[in-house]
């Protein structure tokens, strides 16, 4: 068969999600996978037995990231990448991140079935934590692997229960031997869901994004004084978790203020002592801060810091403000993407180009090899959530646009 005629097996493939979502299911319907959980574990020991049935060399690097290999008929070439993520949300979706992965597979399974050679050697890959929910900041795996964020500092971040993520990557048996260390690479292809609701709006069942947004990422400590709710006066309270309340919404006022497509997000917020009849003594929370204008990102940081030392002061409470991680706005490679516009629309598949608002370790990519991603759908624009949904003729279409994007850059 000529391969342009392939096309992966849509039914194959929604069986292999089905089985993914099984690993850390939740009773809503979506899956509880948190990076270097003993979820992750299975899932990675799942899909390594999958790389082994289609005869892929398997390597490990000391982050966990995992590589299935093969060869082309020159091996001296650098090789084409596609893969994405495991790791899941607290309770989120059946497909952000597994299905870049699910569907770089099938685009493997059938290539392999149908004894395509390729010139170039071919890798799959899961990076490792690219959420960043459990192991702040996100996509660590792919951060370290590009040479944009260090390895002992991945190491060393600790989850909400004092557990290191060094440790914790020893522990399910995935901290490798192969240097997390960059090589050269000829194309890095990601398909992922939109997590948005522009494609489903328009009716495109293909999204081609002309990059990710730049990201600054926060931790917030308010200091005041606990005492007993009862006896004490309101004059005069020094309660942390008011002062953090007011300095949440200057963080919802921030993107109308600053304009263009910023936003900016308090997700996860931890109060002290947390008792109904304790004035709170300390509050730590998280800033989330998005835009295509890196700039913007920087300002938005410093105009949210004095603020929040104005309010802290007005409130007689002490603030820490940190930034934990930054990344900037990345813009993806023109020739990949007019690749991935005229196969979408070779299949008659209707497309359109957004910007990415989500992270995705394509953003670290980017810096090191040309790089695109393909997106698909979300019903309802949800996504991180258990009813994260993405119609499985959409997957399937999605995969499709990947194996050609895949074979013509190898072949
Ligand atoms: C990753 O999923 C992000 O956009 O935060
Ligand atoms: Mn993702
Ligand atoms: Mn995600």
């Amino acid at each position: 068969m000529d391969s342009k005629e392939l096309r992966v097996n849509g039914e194959r493939l929604k069986i292999t999600l089905e089985k993914m979502a099984e690993i850390g299911t939740t009773p809503a319907g979506g899956v509880h996978r948190l990076a270097l959980s003993d979820e992750d574990k299975q899932a990675r020991d799942l899909f390594v037995k999958w790389l082994r049935e289609i005869d892929l060399r398997v390597t490990v690097d000391e982050m966990g990231n995992i590589f299935g290999w093969r060869p082309g008929k020159d091996n001296d070439l650098p090789p084409v990448m596609s893969g994405s993520h495991i790791d899941s949300q607290p309770k989120g979706g059946r497909f952000d991140g597994i299905l870049g992965v699910m569907g770089a597979l099938e685009a493997f399974r059938t290539i392999r079935e149908n004894q395509v050679e390729t010139q170039r050697p071919l890798v799959i890959v899961d990076w490792t934590n690219e959420e960043g929910s459990r192991f702040p900041p996100a996509m660590v795996g792919s951060g370290v692997w590009a040479g944009k964020m260090d390895k002992d500092f991945a190491y060393s971040r600790t989850d909400f229960h004092g557990k290191k993520f060094g440790e914790e990557l020893e522990r399910i048996g995935y901290k490798g031997t192969q240097p997390a260390k960059k090589w050269p690479l000829h194309a890095y292809w990601e398909l992922h869901i939109e997590q948005g609701p522009i494609l489903e709006k328009m009716g495109k069942k293909i999204g081609v994004p002309e990059g990710i947004v730049g990201i600054g990422w926060y931790d917030v400590q308010v200091d005041g004084k606990a005492n007993q709710v009862g006896p004490t006066p309101m004059k005069g309270r020094n309660d942390a978790l008011c002062a953090a309340a007011e300095m949440i919404l200057k963080v919802e006022e921030m993107p109308g203020k600053m304009g263009g497509n910023m936003v900016a997000t308090v997700g996860e917020i931890h109060n002290f002592p947390n008792s109904r009849n304790i004035i709170p003594g300390q509050v730590k929370f998280t800033v989330d801060v998005r835009s295509w204008d890196d700039q913007m990102v920087a300002m938005a940081r410093e105009e949210l810091r004095n603020d929040f030392e104005r309010v802290a002061e007005k409130r007689g409470c002490s603030m820490r403000f940190q930034e934990i991680w930054k990344v900037e706005h990345a813009p993806f490679d023109q020739s990949l993407m007019k690749k991935i516009l005229e196969i979408a629309g070779q299949m008659g598949y209707a497309s359109h180009s957004l910007v990415s608002g989500a992270g995705h370790d394509a953003s670290y990519m980017s810096k090191v090899a040309p790089t695109a991603m393909i997106f698909v759908p979300s019903i309802g624009g949800r996504s991180h959530v258990e009813v994260e949904n993405t119609g499985w003729e959409d997957c399937e279409a999605g995969a499709n646009v990947l194996l050609h994007c895949i074979l013509q850059s190898a072949l």
